[in-house]
């Protein structure tokens, strides 16, 4: 580790003596990430799914996606949800959008070339959306293979990058299984308040048909507690029952309640580089960290 870093700037896993992590537990030794091996690349596809909604799972794209980028990591991140809000927090607004990922979803004239867009972050790209999106949840019911129609579109450009992360719709829908079905992992995200687990068994149901039926492959990469606030009981209690009911499938690294984050998609760009030193900053680098390890791992 460089010596030059400021203290502040020390993730949860850099700690000489690791202690007590904020889920309760033990901190294990993280190896910190490299650069990737250079040759081929084949992306690691995550789904970020909750159909819940307001718990993150944006937030956490858009975070994730940028800190994996930092560690020289090349991302693409598809907005797989109608409302368009990963769009909106890369800058983009989704209703002067010309193509967006409903094109390269439902016609055959479109490449991904066409629409796929830069982000502010280089390395970072973007597959946007807009309300069309809501279209093809239901055109897509009368296709033969409906819940294949995502892979097909992202498997020819998985050598391009090293993680494609989906942010998925808040329901689970035909949309939804699209990404369980072209994903390697799902990431869910929650939020530490008193309904969070209200859903998630419909949700693991949901993604064990997936794997039994559509996907085999599917892993559970985790389950990361967002919107944490440590000042209040009630926080701690939901994040301690969390870690009972999914031991170590959750994330040691715990995303806090922060208003920097709801700043950051008015200026459209992630926390990594609009407040580079901040803690929720360093929360998504401890993430990026873990999530990399998790997925070496199986
Ligand atoms: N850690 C946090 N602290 C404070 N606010 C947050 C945090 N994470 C997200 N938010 C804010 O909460 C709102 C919901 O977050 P986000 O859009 O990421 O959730 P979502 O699960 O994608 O929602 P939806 O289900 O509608 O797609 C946003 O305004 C976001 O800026
Ligand atoms: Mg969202």
């Amino acid at each position: 580790m460089s010596q030059s870093r400021e203290k502040s700037e020390l993730g949860l896993f850099d700690l000489e003596a690791p202690g007590i992590g904020p889920t309760g537990r033990p901190l294990p030794h993280i190896p910190e990430v490299t650069p990737p091996a250079p040759g081929p690349k084949r992306a690691q596809i995550v789904a970020m799914t909750n159909q819940k909604g307001g718990v993150g799972k944006t937030t956490t794209t858009i975070n994730l996606g940028a800190a994996l980028v930092e560690t020289g990591r090349k991302v693409l991140l598809v907005d797989f949800d109608p409302q368009g809000s990963l769009s909106v927090g890369l800058g983009v607004n989704p209703h002067t959008l010309e193509r967006s990922i409903y094109n390269l979803l439902l016609s055959k004239d479109y490449t991904f070339d066409d629409v796929v867009l830069d982000t502010v972050v280089d390395g970072l790209d973007l597959l946007p959306a807009n309300i069309d999106l809501s279209a093809a949840e239901v055109q897509l019911v009368s296709e033969v293979a409906r819940e294949l129609t995502l892979k097909r579109v992202l498997e020819p450009v998985r050598d391009r990058y090293d993680y494609i992360l989906i942010d998925c719709a808040p329901s689970l829908g035909l949309l939804t299984v699209n990404a369980l079905t072209a994903a390697d992992g799902v990431l869910i995200p929650l939020e530490c308040e008193f309904f969070a687990l209200r859903g998630v068994a419909l949700l693991t149901d949901t993604i064990a048909k997936v794997t039994d039926r559509l996907n085999a492959d599917l892993q559970m990469i985790g389950i990361l507690a967002t919107m944490f606030d440590s000042r209040t009981l009630h926080s701690r209690e939901v994040l301690d029952r969390v870690v009972e009911a999914f031991g170590d499938k959750v994330f040691h690294t715990v995303i806090r309640r922060t208003v920097k984050f709801p700043e950051t998609t008015v200026a459209g760009e992630p926390i990594t580089s609009y407040a580079t030193s901040s803690a929720g900053a360093q929360a998504y680098r401890d993430l990026a960290r873990e999530v990399v390890n998790r997925c070496r791992a199986v």
